[in-house]
Parts: structure tokens; C-alpha cells; sequence
């Protein structure tokens, strides 16, 4: 009996070493890129506004959908654009106007994230406070004031392509062009 428990431990220990080494070594690029969404080292990391394989703050969007369907360009592309989906511009009775993001919605607070400061910040504001939110909001996200180089924004597209769809394919810094 007890070596037929010795035998089990041991093909259940092959087994999983054996999935273990199935699973493809992440390249240079990805490793690269994971490191620098995390932290930027010069400015606001991407992990400052989204959350990807867990980790950072989801105040913006999650970016996995968008970068199974777009390619490296259209990426940077969206990253760059004045236009915003899910940024408002919030105006509070108080008088203060600024652009935000709803996070949730509770019986008697709503959560936004303030986006007029870095990092952002979250509100917890009752619904009386709020006078108006507008779809139209000026502020811009902020590839500028992250500080990557065009390289470290390939190897960061490179990662997110790679969370996305599974695919580790080299992203060059003209891909993004
Ligand atoms: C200060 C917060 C902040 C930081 C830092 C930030 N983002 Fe964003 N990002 C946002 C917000 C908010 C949106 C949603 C804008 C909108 O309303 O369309 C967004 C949208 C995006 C989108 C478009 C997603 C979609 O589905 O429309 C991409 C791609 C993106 N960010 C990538 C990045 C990358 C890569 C970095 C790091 C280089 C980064 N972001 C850093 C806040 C941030």
C-alpha cells in the first residue's frame, strides 16, 4: 500500500514538472514589457490606471479586448486620441468641474475616480453632488507623462498583445508607425 502511494506521489510529481516545461518560456520582449506596464522608472507606470493579469488599479478600461482585436499602430493610436469613451466630465454642486471615470454605484454613494489628479484619485460622492456628467470630456490620456521611449512602448504593446491573445510576437518600434 504504501509503495503503491510512493508511485502515485511520484507520477503525480512527473506530471506536473512535465506540464511545467510544456508552457513556452516568455521572451525577452514580454518579460520587458510586463516590467515597464508595471513600473515606468521615469513617470505614471500603466499600472497606475489598468489592471492586467491582476495587478494595477482598474480605473481605466480593461485593455485586453482591444488588444486581441487591434494591431500595434491602432493601439498607439487609441492611446493618443483626444476623444474618450469612458471619461465624463463631472460637475459637482459645489461648482467643481472635472474629468472622471464611475467606478461603481452604490445604494447611496457613487465611486469616481478623479482623474484631474495623478494618480488618480476616488471619489465617494453622494448622488445629490453630482449636477451633470457629460460624455464629451476634454482630458487626454497621458502616453506623455508616462515617459516610455518608443521601444519600451513596443515591448509594453508586445506584452499586452501577448496577455491578450497568447501570442508572443516581437513588436517593433515600426509596427507602431
Ligand atoms: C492616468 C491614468 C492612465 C494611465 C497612466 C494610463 N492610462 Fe490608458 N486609459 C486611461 C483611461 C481613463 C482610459 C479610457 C479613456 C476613454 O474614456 O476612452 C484609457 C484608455 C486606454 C486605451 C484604450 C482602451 C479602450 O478600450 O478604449 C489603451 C490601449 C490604453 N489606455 C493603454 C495604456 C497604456 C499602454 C498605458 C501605459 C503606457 C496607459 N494606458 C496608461 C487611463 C490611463
Amino acid at each position: 500500500m504504501k509503495r503503491l502511494l510512493g508511485f502515485a506521489i511520484l507520477f503525480l510529481l512527473c506530471r506536473t514538472s512535465a506540464a511545467a516545461a510544456d508552457l513556452p518560456e516568455l521572451t525577452a520582449q514580454v518579460k520587458q514589457g510586463r516590467q515597464l506596464f508595471r513600473q515606468s522608472g521615469k513617470g505614471l507606470a500603466c499600472a497606475t490606471c489598468h489592471a492586467v493579469e491582476g495587478y494595477g488599479n482598474a480605473v481605466g478600461p480593461d485593455l485586453r479586448r482591444l488588444a486581441a482585436a487591434i494591431d500595434p499602430h491602432g493601439l498607439v493610436m487609441t492611446i493618443q486620441m483626444s476623444m474618450t469613451a469612458y471619461v465624463h466630465e463631472l460637475k459637482l454642486s459645489n461648482g467643481r468641474a472635472f474629468p472622471g471615470i464611475q467606478r461603481a454605484k452604490e445604494d447611496n454613494l457613487v465611486e469616481i475616480w478623479d482623474l484631474s489628479v495623478l494618480p488618480p484619485k476616488l471619489l465617494k460622492l453622494k448622488h445629490a453632488q453630482i449636477v451633470s456628467m457629460k460624455s464629451n470630456s476634454a482630458w487626454q490620456h497621458p502616453p506623455a507623462l508616462t515617459g516610455y521611449s518608443p521601444q519600451e512602448l513596443a515591448d509594453i504593446i508586445g506584452y499586452l498583445k501577448f496577455v491578450a491573445t497568447g501570442i508572443e510576437k516581437e513588436v517593433t518600434t515600426d509596427d507602431l508607425r
